[in-house]
Order: C-alpha cells, then sequence, then structure tokens
C-alpha cells in the first residue's frame, strides 16, 4: 500500500484502514510494514476508562505507535515539541500513526471505549520520555 516514502514519515498522521463491507458485517485490518509503517512487535488495548481520565503523557525515544479507536471514542492529543494537534478517533477503520519523539496524551476517553495500541517495539522502560522539557531539548525545538 505504501511506498518506500513512508518508512520515512516524521509526522503524526490519521492512516485509513483497509474495509471489506458486508452485510454480515464489516472488515478491516493491519499489516506492519504494508497499511501501517512498521513491523509490529507489540499490542496492547486501553478499557475501562474511568470518566474524565487521562493516559499517556509522555514520548518515546524510539517506539513508533499505531493507535485505533475499537470501540467508542476519544482524543489523541500530539505535540512534537513546538506545535500540538488533536486528533478524535471514533471509527475502527483508521488509526493515528505516532511516530518517536512525539508527546501524546489521551483524553476523554466515551463509555465502554477500547484503544487498540500497535507498537513497534517491545515494552521497555527506558525508551519512555516523561518530562516535556526533556523532550524539547532533546529535539532541539
Ligand atoms: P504506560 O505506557 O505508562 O500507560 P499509558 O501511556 O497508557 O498511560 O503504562 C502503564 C503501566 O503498564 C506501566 O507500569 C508499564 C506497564 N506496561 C507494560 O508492562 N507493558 C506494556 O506494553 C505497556 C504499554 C505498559
Amino acid at each position: 500500500m505504501f511506498d518506500k516514502h513512508i518508512m520515512e514519515i516524521r509526522e503524526s498522521q490519521i492512516i485509513q484502514l483497509p474495509k471489506i463491507l458486508d452485510r454480515r458485517g464489516n472488515l478491516s485490518f493491519i499489516e506492519g510494514e504494508n497499511h501501517i509503517p512498521f513491523a509490529i512487535r507489540r499490542t496492547h488495548w486501553i478499557y475501562d476508562v474511568p470518566g474524565g481520565e487521562k493516559r499517556g503523557g509522555h514520548a518515546y525515544k524510539v517506539c513508533q505507535e499505531f493507535i485505533v479507536a475499537l470501540s467508542g471514542s476519544f482524543d489523541v492529543i500530539v505535540n512534537d515539541g513546538k506545535e500540538e494537534k488533536t486528533y478524535h478517533l471514533n471509527r475502527s477503520y483508521y488509526g493515528l500513526y505516532i511516530p518517536a519523539m512525539i508527546w501524546r496524551q489521551m483524553e476523554n476517553f466515551s463509555t465502554n471505549s477500547l484503544a487498540l495500541v500497535l507498537s513497534s517495539t517491545k515494552y521497555d522502560a527506558g525508551d519512555y520520555i516523561r518530562d516535556f522539557s526533556l523532550l524539547k531539548e532533546l529535539k532541539k525545538v
């Protein structure tokens, strides 16, 4: 689906996924390095989020992520150190790609929302940047 240039993506962006319409129910799917620009090494999901709670509030040095609202809706706020953007995710046939070194926060979770997160690396606590000013310093912005 993507040319080599997508492997060079430096910016967060919405990526539409294949959607197989069927009167028996619709189907979407994701192939690593095809529909999203990385090989999938890990999957986790966020659910049962109490009203008003926020998740995230960090960046990764290396890890890239792709986030899909499998059910319900929520906002993902991304910040590259200079500019902030809010993405409202509310469909299971598209998702938000977030490259490394981008601050993200998830909020405004609807009741029963389910956030699927695909990652390019295994879990590594040392990959987290939990201080926004450190992110800016590392990015020299
Ligand atoms: P964290 O990534 O901080 O959650 P969020 O960004 O959604 O707010 O992770 C919360 C806790 O879960 C933290 O103690 C680490 C653990 N965790 C794992 O053990 N493996 C994983 O793959 C993830 C994403 C988190």
